[in-house]
């Protein structure tokens, strides 16, 4: 339901929000109590993609209240599926923090660009011009709110010897949060059959908060590669008219086991999972995703992808869409089940007076 929907909705009925008028049995004030009781914590969407980090934060009862990409082919698919809260659209460094609304954590999953000790430098005094980490810290230093969720690729920690990740929690840490970071892969903690191993990195204003924090213990994993595969898929997802066939012929040969292909040869993935989607795994030759089954050796479909980063079916594509850009935006995404399991342990630390 809308704002614009449901306020209109709301003056309709006269309800009224104070209890002694509220039906109790009345939707609409069922809706309206489940809003107030859940969501309860205000999150801001910064290189929001496609929504996964927001899913994962709206199932463990976050309220979002702004989304930004620069990315006009993700707001097709975000819009899509987040309506009451579309994408804004733009260069983060455009966005000035005045016109941002107040929210209580600031979630990112940045794009990883390699920065230096000059560029630590220059972000904070040169306000917009800085690596896309600085507008992060940007907003946080203007915004000042009580918690940060932040994810990027594993190799984060380790880049440059440990001196990139050093400029990111030193700037958290000078912005007054105190951090905790893990590597989480969403084969042990988000019960999806995906190798993906990514740094999670968790900030919070108070001490007594960041000291209740804890990130998720592992859940086993029940999920099967067979239980992600689609049933009836269409042709053209498949290799059998294709003149690499009677290569692929060669090494794909069992059913339920990802291969993928690197650039001039094909890997079987011998760890019983999906190898880590990726965001050029739709571009032609690199990373792409392979299996069998009984019509034959074909790539996987968007929706297998989207599976494997554990969002539900209910989650919709856009139709007449290029599938390039779903490879790339499923690719780029994030395990939503991952996610969400870490968003319930902030929202437990944050209730923490
Ligand atoms: C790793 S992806 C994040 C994906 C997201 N977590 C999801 O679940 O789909 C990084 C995103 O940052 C966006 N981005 C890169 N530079 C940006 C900028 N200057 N302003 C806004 N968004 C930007 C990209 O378009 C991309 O969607």
């Amino acid at each position: 339901m809308t704002a614009c929907c449901f306020f209109s909705i709301y003056r309709y009925n006269s309800v009224s929000l104070g209890n002694s008028k509220l039906h109790k049995k009345h939707p609409l004030n069922l809706y309206l109590m489940n809003k107030q009781i859940s969501k309860k914590y205000k999150s801001l969407d910064l290189f929001a993609g496609v929504g996964g980090i927001r899913m994962g934060f709206e199932k463990a009862g976050f309220e979002t209240v702004f989304g930004n990409d620069f990315d006009a082919y993700c707001k097709i698919t975000y819009d899509l599926n987040f309506k009451d809260v579309p994408l804004t659209v733009a260069d983060i460094s455009k966005v000035k923090s005045s016109d941002l609304p107040n929210f209580d954590i600031l979630l990112g999953g940045f794009p990883c660009q390699p920065f230096s000790i000059a560029g630590y430098r220059r972000g904070f005094l040169d306000t917009g011009r800085g690596d896309l980490f600085f507008e992060i810290v940007r907003i946080l230093r203007d915004k000042k709110p009580r918690a940060v969720f932040l994810e990027n690729v594993k190799n984060l920690k380790s880049h440059d010897g440990g001196k990139t990740f050093k400029i990111i929690s030193d700037a958290l840490e000078d912005l007054g949060y105190h951090v905790k970071v893990k590597i989480l892969n969403s084969v042990e903690y988000g019960n999806v059959p995906q190798n993906r191993e990514r740094v999670y990195i968790v900030g919070f204003k108070s001490k007594k908060q960041y000291d209740a924090f804890e990130f998720p213990e592992p859940v086993k994993l029940s999920k099967t590669i067979a239980d992600i595969l689609e049933k009836n898929v269409d042709e053209k997802y498949y290799y059998t008219n294709s003149p690499l066939y009677p290569e692929l012929n060669k090494t794909i040969k069992k059913n339920n086991v990802v291969y993928q292909w690197r650039r001039i040869y094909v890997r079987e993935n011998k760890s019983g999972v999906c190898p880590t989607l990726t965001a050029n795994m739709g571009m032609g030759g690199h990373n792409v995703p392979l299996i069998r089954d009984h019509k034959g050796i074909r790539k996987l479909t968007p929706r297998e992808c989207a599976r494997f980063q554990g969002f539900p079916d209910s989650y919709k594509l856009p139709k007449d869409f290029p599938d390039t850009k779903l490879y790339k935006q499923f690719g780029n995404s994030v395990t939503t089940t991952v996610i969400e399991r870490v968003a319930k342990k902030i929202s437990k630390a944050l209730d923490v007076k």
